[in-house]
């Protein structure tokens, strides 16, 4: 063994035995050069300061989440504007389409989770996730970029957050595909950060006797890894100013907004939100309020109940907005917060994750196990000097995939995908056969190339066609 690894290896040594995190070496005699150095770079990436707080405080112990003397509601641009506002709108409207015709705004969507609810194999991006066609959800996005860049002619450059452990995949899925129809010089992935997943007694678990467990850092991580990957830099060089956040799983999601990025950009926001008026005082989606005068983000489990449940004097929920995790995000912000150094809180998870023991024998086990922790985008909400948030339509733009079954599964985003774009239809003046019971007797689905929102139908109705009972209809 060439000397200096001998000597990062008693180097790390040293470290771990500060630390108590030495068994992560327990099988490194067993381990060929190559494996040694492997590990030994894992081990070299962390920051076992760091860690071992985050150890104390969030591993050991469930911390107690300090509620905030006063939740207030937070304001939010109504989804219908009053007279007032509509002045405001239209002003918005054009001005976020006069940013996105001038190049200034790019996508971003974060696909670096590791979707063990949905329990797909491959790049939660390739989940078939059309109702008719079975487009990935990739390839949804990439015709919605492709779509909006005829309407505006303009580039818009999409920025993808991989994963070390999906990064290879991903960028493979787009080469198979051929950037799904997108210029390759305007799509950039990177990967984001990682972090150690620790037993419940603060020990670092391994995944096999040369890997330790490691899982993405949240999609909180996505604010540092824009800014340590470059991307941020590659946005500033072709003159982007705003960046268009969203998740990899809603296939309903606005790739761009028009009105959200106006009034996002004539307010001279810094980090804003779409919101959806919540179904019920418990819905497990973060809150929109206001704690100190800051616009924050509380998530649905640490809101308490009593305050979840108040209503005002007209019977609304006084906490009436959730996150559906879209955000407009100005690139100055990302930069700045990054150049003054910051952090976001960890957030506690306890999951399942299979390990070697100290014998080295592999463990699957039943329950979770685990605690991992992960940042959560949402709050960096409130490091923001300003911050929007406009409540839409869920049902227009909100049909996320995350489990097999049941609620957010596949069936339930077909569903509301089809509901969506029926709505379209029958707004442009399409009857639609129905059941019985009221249900859809057809299927239908609307590429975005063929339509981006429903006046794009109205405008080529002369390109549709009655429908059927039992019809099965591909729009684009
Ligand atoms: P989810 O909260 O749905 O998590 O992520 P997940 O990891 O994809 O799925 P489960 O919980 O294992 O079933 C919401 C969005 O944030 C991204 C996901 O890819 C998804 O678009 N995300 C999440 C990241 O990019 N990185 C992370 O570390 C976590």
């Amino acid at each position: 063994m060439a000397t200096t690894v001998k000597s990062r290896l008693e180097a790390m040594a040293k470290k771990l035995r500060k630390y108590s995190q030495s068994h992560v070496l327990q099988f490194i005699d067993t381990l060929d050069s190559g494996g040694k150095i492997a590990l030994l770079e894992e081990l070299e990436g962390l920051d076992f300061e760091l860690l071992n707080e985050l150890i104390g405080r969030y591993v050991l112990e469930s911390p107690e989440i300090e509620l905030p003397k006063e939740i207030l509601p937070a304001p939010v641009y109504p989804r219908v504007p009053s007279d007032e506002l509509q002045g405001k709108y239209q002003k918005a409207r054009d001005h976020g389409e006069r940013m996105i015709a001038e190049h200034k705004v790019a996508c971003f969507t974060v696909a670096g989770g590791m979707g063990t609810r949905l329990g797909f194999e491959g790049p939660k991006g390739d989940y078939p996730a059309t109702p008719v066609r079975n487009k990935s959800l990739f390839r949804v996005f990439a015709e919605s970029i492709i779509a909006s860049e005829h309407r505006y002619n303009c580039e818009i450059p999409w920025y993808i957050m991989t994963s070390p452990a999906n990064h290879a995949d991903t960028v493979q899925s787009f080469k198979d595909h051929d950037y799904f129809g997108l210029n390759p010089a305007n799509v950039m992935h990177f990967p984001q950060g990682m972090m150690p997943c620790f037993g419940k007694d603060g020990k670092i678990l391994m995944e096999d006797k040369g890997h330790l467990a490691m899982s993405p850092d949240g999609h909180g991580g996505s604010l540092r890894a824009l800014y340590k990957s470059g991307a941020l830099q590659d946005m500033a060089q072709r003159g982007i100013e705003y960046i268009s956040y969203f998740q990899v799983d809603n296939p309903l999601v606005y790739i761009v907004d028009p009105l959200f990025i106006g009034l996002h950009a004539m307010d001279t926001a810094e980090m804003s939100s779409k919101a959806v008026i919540k179904v019920d005082p418990l819905e497990k989606v973060g809150n929109f309020t206001v704690v100190d005068g800051k616009i924050t983000v509380i998530e649905y489990s640490d809101l308490p109940e009593e305050v979840a449940r108040k209503r005002s004097a007209d019977g609304k929920l006084l906490i009436e907005s959730g996150s559906i995790a879209i955000h407009l995000i100005s690139r100055s912000f990302v930069e700045r917060i990054n150049q003054r150094g910051f952090s976001l809180p960890w957030h506690r998870a306890e999951k399942r994750v299979p390990y070697i023991d100290l014998e080295g024998e592999r463990v699957v086990p039943d329950g979770p196990n685990a605690v991992k922790l992960e940042t959560f985008v949402f709050d960096a909400v409130p490091l923001a000097e300003r911050s929007i948030i406009l409540a839409i339509d869920r049902d227009d733009q909100f049909a996320p995939i995350k489990n097999a079954t049941g609620v957010d599964s596949v069936e339930s985003s077909h569903r509301l995908q089809m509901n969506r774009h029926v709505k379209w239809l029958e707004a442009a003046g399409i009857d639609i056969p129905r059941k019985e019971d009221g249900s859809l007797n057809v299927k239908v689905e609307i590429s975005p190339l063929f339509a981006l929102e429903p006046e794009d139908l109205v405008r080529k109705k002369s390109q549709l066609r009655k429908l059927k009972p039992e019809d099965i209809v591909s729009l684009g």
